[in-house]
């Protein structure tokens, strides 16, 4: 109704953000929902265009192709492992503590096996955040669209203070 007038003015409304998503394998009290999907925002996906039964020869060929991914996730000097997530042989999927496959769009049910009480907030609405919509239907933020899985504590930070100093 954005082009009705309200009170003799017209109302502004913001453009709907159009982002692709799935539909969640988990429902909650108000039954199935959506969530935001993640495949085409990694970069280095797909895995297996690198990842193929072929033996990697290359010198350094680790270091050049994930040179940049750095563990800072888990307990205090017991950082967790590639394939604590990664699924050992098939690249293309995370895995499951009971050897499962889960797909990438689906990373909130790899996180929500360590992290349940935050999987059962952000079911319910009291973590994460909903994209557009308090009406139709409920779309989610993945929970990877916020945290890095590979260093997922959000660095400390003062509020930023807009008032002039005093002095
Ligand atoms: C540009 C090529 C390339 C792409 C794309 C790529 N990888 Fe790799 N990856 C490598 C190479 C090379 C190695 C090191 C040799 C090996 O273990 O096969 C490696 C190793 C790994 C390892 C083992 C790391 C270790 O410390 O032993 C994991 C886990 C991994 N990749 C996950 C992924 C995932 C998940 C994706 C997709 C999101 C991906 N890779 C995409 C080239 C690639
Ligand atoms: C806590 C679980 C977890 C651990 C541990 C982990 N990963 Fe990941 N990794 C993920 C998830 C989930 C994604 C997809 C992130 C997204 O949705 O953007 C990902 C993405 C990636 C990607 C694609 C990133 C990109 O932007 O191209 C690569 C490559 C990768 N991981 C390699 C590794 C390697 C190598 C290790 C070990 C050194 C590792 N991961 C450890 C969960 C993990
Ligand atoms: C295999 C178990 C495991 C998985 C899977 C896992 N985590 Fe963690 N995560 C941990 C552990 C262990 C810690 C460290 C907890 C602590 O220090 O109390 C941690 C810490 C964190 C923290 C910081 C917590 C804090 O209090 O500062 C965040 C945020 C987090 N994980 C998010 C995620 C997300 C998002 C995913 C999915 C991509 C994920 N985790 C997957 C085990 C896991
Ligand atoms: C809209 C962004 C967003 C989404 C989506 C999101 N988180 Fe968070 N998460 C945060 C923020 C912000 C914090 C608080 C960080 C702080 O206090 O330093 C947080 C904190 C955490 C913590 C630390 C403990 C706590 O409760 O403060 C864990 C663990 C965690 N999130 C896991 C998850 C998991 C698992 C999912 C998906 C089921 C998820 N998050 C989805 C933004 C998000």
């Amino acid at each position: 109704m954005s082009n009705e007038t309200f009170d003799n003015r017209s109302v502004p409304v913001d453009k709907q953000v159009i982002q692709e998503s799935v539909l969640a394998k988990e429902e909650n009290q108000d039954g199935p929902f959506r969530v935001l999907t993640r495949k085409k925002m990694i970069g280095r996906y797909k895995c297996s265009s690198c990842h193929t039964a072929k033996p990697v020869t290359a010198n350094s060929a680790l270091e050049l192709t994930h040179g940049d991914i750095a563990i800072e996730h888990g307990r205090e000097g017991q950082a967790l492992s590639c394939i604590d997530c990664h699924h050992l042989e098939e690249r293309d999927f995370l895995e499951d503590k009971k050897g499962r496959k889960i797909d990438f769009d689906h990373s909130y049910q790899l996180c929500g096996q360590c992290h349940f009480r935050q999987k059962r907030d952000w079911l319910g609405g009291a973590h994460g955040k909903r994209v557009a919509n308090w009406g139709g239907e409920r779309v989610v933020f993945n929970c990877t669209t916020c945290h890095n899985p590979h260093s997922p504590r959000f660095k400390k930070r003062f509020p930023a203070t807009y008032s002039v100093p005093l002095d």
